[in-house]
């Protein structure tokens, strides 16, 4: 067992803390979470300090929610019980590892198997001193299926040691239906969930089975004597599953999958789990070479992002942090679709399928939303659970605790565009024709259908969108904003070419989709005119986008003097004269530059994002992502880059945001679509891939992998030599467009050309 509990020897694949400081102990747990989609385990101390319970919840199951039975209830993802709780005492009383001894509780992640690694010493005076390894992780290869693996060495001491392991937390959040030693069955208060979880648990010494000593539901109790050398070695394999209505029994699942993994072994296990991770690794790691920084911060990144999604479960999203902490109640938000999906579609579409899956799955909890409010089509939850229905909670305290309106579950209609735009970029993507026909031409054409009676027209002959909040959340209840119209537009577009290419290509499927969504040829004409005439805010004199009506005309805050601030500038300025000004809490117009760039005839793209970026506070973790990636499409790489370090910092450096609540996700895959989209400058075509490369100075090399309609492709991208070599590992000949100029690649010639450098910072005019 020791050697299991070795990490990778290559610092680039691991992540380390040795620091044991109470204040960051959440930051810790969040960190170092270990999850796949199905289950998460935060990194909390395995071995508690006490036999008295005391448990912080930390462990989450997808899918697993609850809506308590209190005024305005908002559903919350539920706390599974913690499977990971040991407790080691001595005779007389707990064995206590005490915070402030120095380095004495590293954690470990390795990033490349998928797991994480503590140490601790547990001492106790001069008479007892042991030495203890831990691992766990929750399978990649089979969800269900967690491990940890406990190894404890006496150093010193010939004393009774009691190791307890029990599952904790259960009563937390759920009700116990049943409870036996190996086995238990919970269901939540009121939405008619399941879960269950079985366990098979096993100490040895020195290589001998010891049996327990005291067992109970759940709970397994070991006494013994210790003597210095001697090893021991506990082992716990847990299955779990998840049931959403009485027709199913998560309990004949869990006793199953426990009694083939028992069958196999630890080993096998870990084996299994460690073959996933490399095969996902060799679809999405990303390689810097010259900035050890950014190498760790886009291999974090990119584990958290392999962590998050379940290929298998088309009834669950990702949560706005993941499986990796209690914020925003595991509520589903546009952060999946335009920050996640790329990342999923052009390395693993099994799993972008699945996350389209779900909001296929909940449109009609988008039709009810739209229609309640008299609109036809689909709108979205802001906030997402599991049925689709609008999840925002009404109220929240406000930065100056207060009291506030939350106004984005009716304001914030942008989300039914995003999810439209992802499944537009999946089929473009992968091909998934199949897909299209039974799930994203529904989605697309709902959505547009949303958006054509949403916008009105007036009596300047334009259609307009009033009373919405856009990305930038400090401004409620504005009309036409320029994100929301503009994606609305390309929207119901991109539903009027689904329209026309159903019917060309599948009639009879488009005929019976036609009947069933009640559609005809006068709603698609009236789809037409109205894309025709939706106010965008372009002043096409300057080429800015206004980014609602009335922004120009507010407050103009010169950002710059309040560069040393630690809290967000609606904190420094107030709410109300942060509505006044024109001071952005996220990437706006910005965000529409990233996401259709071609709506920015020639110069504007760079005229935009001169005017907005020094407006924005970054009040979001989903801003500077958004920031990094223009600018670099603009070649502006050193701004790109500290965009990059400063989005890496979100979730990794200790100076600022407590990442107790969890990872953000969101920022973790902005980081690769800085990386992909920006540096390498990806576009995804009618016709193939693009890219158009523009490396920060210090980046030798970027590599990174690519799916593209059924092809795998290895990018590399060498500054040293200045040059580009993607090479086709799988699949049919294709196009790429290297700076608008096209190249074919086939399986027997790869393509080698030379890139630019990039601008120089006296190129720039900002
Ligand atoms: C941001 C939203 C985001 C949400 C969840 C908010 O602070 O403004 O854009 O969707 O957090 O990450």
């Amino acid at each position: 067992m020791k050697q299991a509990l070795e990490p990778t020897a290559d610092a680039a694949w691991v992540l380390n803390d040795d620091g044991c400081d109470p204040l960051r102990e959440s930051d810790r747990e969040t960190r170092f979470t270990v999850s796949n989609g199905f289950l998460g385990a935060r990194a909390s101390h395995a071995v508690n300090r006490s036999f008295r319970r005391l448990v912080s919840p930390n462990s989450y199951v997808a899918g697993l929610f609850d809506t308590p039975d209190t005024d305005r209830p908002v559903p919350e993802r539920v706390f599974a019980p913690d499977w990971l709780d040991v407790r080691i005492g001595l005779a007389g009383g707990p064995l206590v590892h005490h915070f402030g001894q120095g380095p004495s509780h590293p954690l470990t992640l390795d990033m490349r198997r998928g797991l994480a690694l503590a140490e601790c010493r547990l001492v106790e005076g001069t008479a007892v001193s042991v030495r203890l390894g831990l691992l766990r992780f929750v399978s990649l290869s089979r969800r269900s299926l967690g491990l940890q693996l406990l190894h404890l060495e006496v150093d010193q001491g010939e004393t009774d040691i009691t190791l307890e392991a029990s599952f904790e937390g259960g009563d937390h959040d759920l009700i116990s239906e049943r409870l036996e030693i190996e086995f238990g069955l919970w269901r939540t208060h009121h939405s008619g969930k399941r879960l269950a979880m079985a366990a098979a648990v096993a100490l040895r010494i020195d290589g001998q089975d010891l049996p327990p000593t005291a067992l109970a539901p759940l709970k397994w109790s070991w006494t013994w004597r210790a003597r210095p050398g001697q090893v021991v070695c506990l082992e716990r394999i847990v299955t779990v599953a998840r049931s959403d209505g009485p027709d199913q029994d998560p309990g004949a699942i869990v006793r199953k999958e426990l009694s083939d993994a028992r069958r196999s072994g630890w080993r096998s296990v870990m084996e299994q789990h460690e073959t996933a991770w490399a095969n996902r690794w060799s679809c999405s790691d990303v390689e810097v070479e010259g900035d050890a920084a950014a190498q760790k911060a886009i291999r974090f990144a990119v584990y958290h992002l392999n962590s998050a999604a379940n290929p298998d479960d088309p009834r669950v999203s990702i949560g706005a942090r993941g499986l990796t902490g209690a914020d925003y109640r595991g509520h589903v938000f546009w952060d999946t679709e335009i920050f996640l999906l790329p990342f999923y579609i052009l390395t693993w579409p099994e799993a972008a399928r699945s996350l389209l899956m779900y909001r296929f799955h909940t449109l009609d909890g988008a039709r009810a939303k739209a229609a309640d409010r008299g609109w036809r089509g689909a709108f979205y939850a802001w906030e997402s659970t599991d049925t689709g229905l609008e999840a925002t909670p009404e109220q929240a305290v406000g930065p100056d605790r207060q009291i506030i309106d939350i106004l984005t579950g009716a304001q914030e209609q942008h989300i039914s565009a995003d999810v439209a735009y992802a499944v537009w970029q999946y089929w473009q993507a992968t091909g998934d024709d199949e897909f299209l026909v039974a799930a994203g031409a529904e989605i697309l054409l709902e959505t547009g259908r949303f958006w054509a009676s949403r916008a009105q027209p007036e009596a300047d002959g334009l259609h307009h969108i009033r009373g919405v909040i856009g990305p930038d959340e400090y401004h409620e209840a504005i009309d036409d904003n320029a994100f929301t119209n503009v994606m609305a537009r390309w929207n119901i577009r991109r539903a009027l070419e689904v329209a026309a290419m159903l019917g060309e290509r599948w009639p009879a499927e488009w005929t019976i989709l036609c009947r069933r969504l009640d559609l005809d040829e006068a709603d698609l004409g009236h789809w037409t005119g109205v894309a025709e005439t939706l106010a965008t805010g372009l002043d096409p004199d300057t080429g800015l986008f206004e980014q609602f009506t009335g922004y120009f005309d507010l407050e103009d805050v010169d950002l710059a003097a309040y560069s040393g601030r630690s809290v967000p500038m609606d904190v420094v300025l107030g709410r109300e004269r942060t509505q006044r000004s024109q001071v952005i809490k996220q990437a706006d117009v910005v965000a529409l530059l990233a996401l259709l760039p071609e709506e920015f005839a020639g110069e504007t793209g760079a005229t935009n994002f001169r005017y907005y970026e020094p407006r924005c506070g970054h009040g979001s973790s989903l801003s500077t992502a958004m920031h990094g990636l223009v600018a670099a499409r603009l070649g502006d790489v050193e701004m790109a880059l500290d965009y990059f370090h400063k989005t890496a910092a979100i979730d990794l450096a200790d100076t600022k945001v407590a990442i107790g609540g969890g990872i953000h996700i969101a920022a973790q895959g902005g980081l690769w679509l800085m990386t992909v989209f920006g540096f390498a400058g990806l576009s995804l075509r009618s016709d193939g891939i693009g890219l158009a490369p523009h490396l920060p100075a210090s980046w030798l090399s970027l590599g990174f992998g690519l799916q593209w309609r059924g092809r795998s492709l290895a990018v590399r991208i060498d500054q040293t030599n200045q040059k580009l070599d993607v090479s086709l590992e799988s699949g049919q000949p294709m196009i790429i467009t290297i700076y608008g100029q096209p190249h074919s690649l086939s399986l027997d010639q790869a393509l080698v050309t030379d890139i630019k450098r990039p601008r120089q910072s006296d190129d720039r005019s900002r």
